[in-house]
């Protein structure tokens, strides 16, 4: 271990617990308004495998009863090599597309870099730390949805974000691209009312990408047979409950099938659980076909989640 690493640890060891503070869950996100960060054409740092940018967005609306918020993330035209991708939500701004005047990541209750973010525990990761607490960009497309309690949709809050900024990084820290998040109408009609609090499923979906398999990780192989059933566990005010563990069947022609199944594990007493889903692009998908189970799973997804 370098010295600094160690000095690191050990400063750690002897303050973390006093320096910690945990993210309070946010009850209070109004209804009726959607945040939404879309990626620009041109990448800010593109290295060497990419052609154009990235593509995608990161898009926000109340979660049930104000409670936590609803991310939809998507992201597809990755770099062919350099990943596992992580993206985060940063402090500030980008300034004319510069990713590096996004500063640090939104972390309102100052619990720094290390250690890691431990996803079983996501109120103790730093707030903007995403990929920390939901799980990295392993598959293009990738997408993923999931409520975090932690995020504010509502200005003057230690944990609003709606006027800062997405930042994609390449698996060495390095600034992909980014985003600053905008304020959208949602008609009344689309939001959701629920008393039965977010559920958080995680869902790590096999990868459809059109017929042209990237490897971001070096070890994701599309043909074989995904765990799916490690769902997050978030640990908000009550018990989880109802973890919804759900995969699909996604016939691509050309390449081979991965199916899986949807399973429900009754964890208890009516609590807060959250759900996360990385599942396949079917919109992005051209020249596949998606199987109606698949679609069924997502519906079933939304559906659970809500
Ligand atoms: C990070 O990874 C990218 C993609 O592999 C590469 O182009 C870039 O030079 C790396 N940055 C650093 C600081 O090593
Ligand atoms: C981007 O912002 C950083 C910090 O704000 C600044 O140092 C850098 O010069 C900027 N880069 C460009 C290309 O403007
Ligand atoms: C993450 O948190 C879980 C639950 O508290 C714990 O069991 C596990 O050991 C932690 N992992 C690490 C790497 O600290
Ligand atoms: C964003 O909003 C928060 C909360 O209202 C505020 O504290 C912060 O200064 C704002 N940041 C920027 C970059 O405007
Ligand atoms: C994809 O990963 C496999 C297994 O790790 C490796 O053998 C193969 O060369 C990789 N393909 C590309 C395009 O990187
Ligand atoms: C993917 O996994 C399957 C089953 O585990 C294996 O048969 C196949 O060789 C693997 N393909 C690659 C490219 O690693
Ligand atoms: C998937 O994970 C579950 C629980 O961790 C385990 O019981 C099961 O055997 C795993 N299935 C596969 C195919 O690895």
């Amino acid at each position: 271990m370098r010295p600094s690493g160690f000095l690191a640890a050990l400063s750690t060891a002897l303050f973390g617990c006093a320096a910690a503070k945990d993210a309070p869950v946010v009850i209070d996100n109004p209804q009726g308004v959607e945040f939404k960060a879309t990626l620009p054409k041109k990448p800010f740092f593109a290295g060497a495998a990419l052609v154009g940018n990235v593509k995608g967005s990161v898009s926000a609306t109340a979660g049930p009863a104000g409670k936590g918020v609803r991310f939809r993330v998507q992201f597809e035209n990755l770099p062919k090599t350099g990943g596992p991708f992580l993206y985060h939500i940063h402090e500030e701004p980008a300034v004319n597309g510069n990713c590096t005047s996004t500063l640090a990541h939104l972390d309102p209750y100052h619990r720094g870099e290390t250690p890691a973010c431990n996803a079983s525990e996501p109120q103790t990761c730093q707030v903007g730390d995403l990929s920390g607490k939901y799980g990295k960009i392993t598959s293009d497309p990738f997408v993923a949805e999931y409520f975090d309690l932690y995020t504010s949709l509502q200005p003057g809050s230690p944990a609003f974000f709606g006027n800062r900024s997405i930042v994609v990084h390449y698996a060495n820290k390095t600034r992909l691209t980014c985003a600053n998040f905008a304020k959208l109408p949602v008609p009344a009609a689309t939001t959701v009312h629920s008393t039965a609090g977010a559920h958080h499923t995680a869902i790590h979906g096999p990868l459809a990408t059109g017929g042209a398999h990237h490897n971001l990780t070096g070890s994701h192989n599309t043909t074989s047979h995904h765990n799916f059933t490690s769902p997050h566990r978030t640990t908000g005010a009550a018990s989880p409950s109802d973890v919804y563990t759900l995969t699909s069947v996604v016939t691509v022609p050309g390449s081979p099938t991965t199916s899986s199944s949807l399973t429900t594990t009754d964890a208890g007493n009516g609590g807060a659980s959250a759900t996360s889903s990385v599942v396949p692009f079917p919109g992005a998908a051209s020249g596949n076909r998606v199987s109606l189970s698949l679609l069924s799973g997502v519906v079933a997804a939304i559906f659970f989640s809500l």
